[in-house]
C-alpha cells in the first residue's frame, strides 16, 4: 500500500498484521498499534523524543541481567504491573482481591522449610517476627497442601541477591499448608526499601521527583493444582510510605497488622524484645495453577 498521508499509516499496519493465525495475537497487536499511533498523535511526538524513547527501551534491556530485571521494574513504576494484577484477579477485577504484583525479586527453588521454622539463613539483625497465616477457598474452607513461597527484604532494605552480607536464599522459604490451611514461620520484621535506581528507571523517577521507596512488606506465592496461583504482598500498616508506594502495590486488603510485643512469651523464648507477630488470612480463587517466569535466577 502506498502511504498517502499520516492518517493512513495505522490502518495499513493493522491490515499487514491481519493474517496472523492466532486471534489473540491479532487482537493484541492491532490494539497496540492503534494506541501507540494515537499516543504519538496526541503528544505530537518529536523526532528527538522518539529517539530518546527508543534509547530508553534499549537501556532497559541493557540494564537487565540474571540478578536484576529492569523491565519488570519499569512496568511496576508505571502502575502497569498492578493494573494487570487487578484485571486478572478478584473475579477478573470485579471484586476485591488478595493478589498483588510479583515484583522483580522472586526466585524459584526457595529452601523447603518446616512449618514454624526460620527463614534466617545467616545472622540477620532486626526485631524478630513470627508469622501465622491461613489459606482458605472462596467458601472459607481451609486448603491443605498449598506450596507457599515467602520472600522479603532484610531490615537494611536489601534482598539477599542484592547483598553480599546475606547467605544465598536468606529470608526466603517454601512452606506447605497443613490440614487447617495454616503455615507459620519465624523471620525478622521487614523494612521498606528503595527499588534499584542505577538504570533508566532511576533516571525517570529522578526526573519526576518521585522517591524510589516501597513500604515494608512480605511477599507470598501460593501454588496448588485447582487454584489460581496466589501472588501477593502484606504491608506493614505503620509504614510512612504506605500512601506513596513507588510501584502502587498497596491495596486496602493487603495492609497487615504487625503487632509489637515487649515480652519474650512462647514461641519467642530467648528472643530479645521487641518482637512482632503477624496473623493473616489469604483466599485462593479456583483456577489454573501456574508459576510465573522468575524475574531473576
Ligand atoms: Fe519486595
Amino acid at each position: 500500500m502506498i502511504i498517502e498521508n499520516q492518517q493512513m499509516v495505522t490502518g495499513a499496519v493493522i491490515d499487514a498484521m491481519s493474517n496472523a493465525e492466532n486471534p489473540r495475537l491479532r487482537e493484541i497487536m492491532a490494539a497496540l498499534v492503534r494506541h501507540a499511533h494515537a499516543f504519538a498523535r496526541e503528544v505530537k511526538l518529536t523526532e528527538e523524543e522518539f529517539e530518546q524513547g527508543l534509547a530508553f527501551l534499549n537501556a532497559i534491556g541493557q540494564a537487565t541481567n540474571d540478578s536484576h530485571n529492569e523491565a519488570v521494574l519499569f512496568s511496576d513504576v508505571l502502575g502497569f504491573s498492578t493494573l494487570v494484577c487487578l484485571l486478572n484477579n478478584g473475579n477478573a477485577g470485579a471484586t476485591e482481591t488478595a493478589a498483588a504484583l510479583l515484583g522483580p525479586f522472586w526466585r524459584m527453588n526457595s529452601p523447603a522449610t518446616a512449618n514454624g521454622g526460620s527463614i534466617l539463613r545467616s545472622p540477620t539483625p532486626g526485631p524478630a517476627l513470627f508469622v501465622n497465616c491461613r489459606i482458605v477457598d472462596v467458601d472459607g474452607a481451609p486448603i491443605a497442601g498449598v506450596e507457599v513461597d515467602v520472600w522479603q527484604a532484610s531490615p537494611v532494605g536489601l534482598y539477599e541477591n542484592q547483598d553480599d552480607d546475606q547467605a544465598d536464599m536468606n529470608l526466603r522459604g517454601k512452606f506447605r499448608t497443613d490440614s487447617e490451611g495454616r503455615f507459620s514461620f519465624r523471620s525478622v520484621r521487614p523494612a521498606g526499601y528503595p527499588v534499584p535506581t542505577h538504570g533508566p528507571v532511576g533516571d525517570l523517577l529522578r526526573a519526576q521527583h518521585r522517591h524510589p521507596y516501597r513500604p515494608a512488606h512480605l511477599h507470598f506465592l501460593g501454588f496448588k493444582q485447582g487454584y489460581k496461583t496466589l501472588i501477593t504482598q502484606v504491608f506493614v500498616a505503620e509504614d510512612d510510605r504506605l500512601q506513596t508506594d513507588v510501584v502502587f502495590g498497596v491495596t486496602r486488603h493487603l495492609i497487615g497488622t504487625y503487632v509489637r510485643h515487649e515480652d519474650g512469651a512462647p514461641p519467642a523464648e530467648g528472643v530479645s524484645p521487641p518482637r512482632y507477630t503477624l496473623d493473616y488470612g489469604f483466599v485462593m480463587e479456583p483456577g489454573e495453577a501456574k508459576l510465573p517466569v522468575p524475574p531473576i535466577k
